[in-house]
């Protein structure tokens, strides 16, 4: 999977100026997205010919080394090196075998209020810590879709870290995005700069919200989940080449009427399918109190554990 890592789309035979700005503008700014794209595709993007289309994928197939193998014993290596960071509840960490890892994407969903966005905040916070007290002495980048980020809140919860809260907000890079558009793009562009800033946390808050809004009603099901696939290839490659945690979150409403079935299935079908590394679902509980379960998980057992909400983030 490390193919592909520095080469431009200029780098790619067939691809001048123009037809990259084109590309770009589409969304297909790494050699890698333009792999995995159809002919069809990178035809209307680009507003080339067919066989031009084919000739760019197979070249930018190459370039990416997709399709590449490795034994499984330098995937136990790479693992080995994976870091984590402490969501703040020592509970909630067991759960998650350490806390949120890096190289992988974790997702969480949940009905409104149910903290998603809070431990998006606290995950910023303790990222910065040092590897001893759970952190990855790192910083973060936040897309913020939702306008839920509140530095207020980073203040609180740095301060209950024990670090200096102003320093704390200087090592959170917000970016604010209006449409999925502009979500796909600030992906890539954060792709750019968490190399150079020592970010070693990605956070979308919400991944999905405006996915669910602008598909509503126009376009198609398969549209939406195309263009999901695409962001979402983006931040798994963010996580896996830059070593970072990408943290996602996704609203769904809970279902109580599918008590004994499964209460987690969102309405309006999956938007996310299972491309999520790790999967955890969390819902409101008894006085104030968090339930958090890990589901469809490759690595860790399926379970559940508390965490609270207090003024100075989450605790056990
Ligand atoms: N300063 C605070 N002290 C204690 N609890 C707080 C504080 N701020 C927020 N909360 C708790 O967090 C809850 C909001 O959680 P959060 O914003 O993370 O929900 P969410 O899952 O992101 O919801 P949505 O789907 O609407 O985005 C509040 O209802 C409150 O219980
Ligand atoms: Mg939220």
């Amino acid at each position: 999977m490390a193919g592909g890592k520095g080469i431009s789309i200029e780098g790619l035979p067939g691809v001048g100026e123009a037809t990259a700005e084109k590309l770009r503008e589409a969304g297909y700014g790494t050699v890698e997205s333009i792999a995995v794209a159809t002919v069809a595709e990178l035809r209307e993007a680009a507003e080339i010919g067919e066989s031009q289309a084919k000739k760019i994928i197979e070249a930018a197939k190459k370039a990416a080394e997709i399709g590449t193998f490795v034994t499984a014993d330098k995937v136990l290596e790479r693992r080995k090196t994976i870091g984590w960071i402490t969501t703040g509840g020592k509970q909630l960490d067991n759960l998650l075998g350490g806390g949120i890892e890096t190289r992988a994407i974790t997702e969480v969903f949940g009905e409104f209020g149910s903290g998603k966005s809070q431990l998006a905040h606290q995950l910023c916070v303790n990222v910065q810590l040092p590897p001893e007290q759970g952190g990855l002495s790192g910083k973060a980048v936040f897309i913020d879709t939702e306008n839920t980020f509140r530095p207020e809140r980073i203040l609180d919860m740095a301060a209950g870290a024990g670090l200096n809260p102003t320093d704390a907000l200087r090592n959170i890079l917000v970016a604010r995005s209006y449409n999925t558009d502009q979500q796909l793009l600030i992906a890539e562009k954060a792709e750019e700069i968490i190399g150079k800033e020592g970010v070693r946390l990605l956070v979308v808050d919400s991944l999905t919200s405006h996915f669910r809004a602008e598909f509503v009603g126009r376009g198609t099901l398969a549209d939406r989940q195309q263009k999901l696939a695409r962001h979402l290839l983006t931040l798994h490659r963010i996580a896996d080449l830059k070593d970072i945690a990408v943290f996602v979150t996704n609203q769904v409403q809970a279902r109580p009427d599918l008590f004994f079935g499964d209460p987690t299935r969102p309405i309006g079908g999956h938007v996310l399918g299972h491309s999520a590394t790790t999967r955890v679902y969390l819902r409101k509980s008894k006085g104030g109190r968090r339930i958090a379960r890990v589901v469809d998980s490759p690595n860790l057992p399926e379970g559940e554990s508390i965490f609270v909400i207090t003024e100075q983030g989450i605790r056990d």
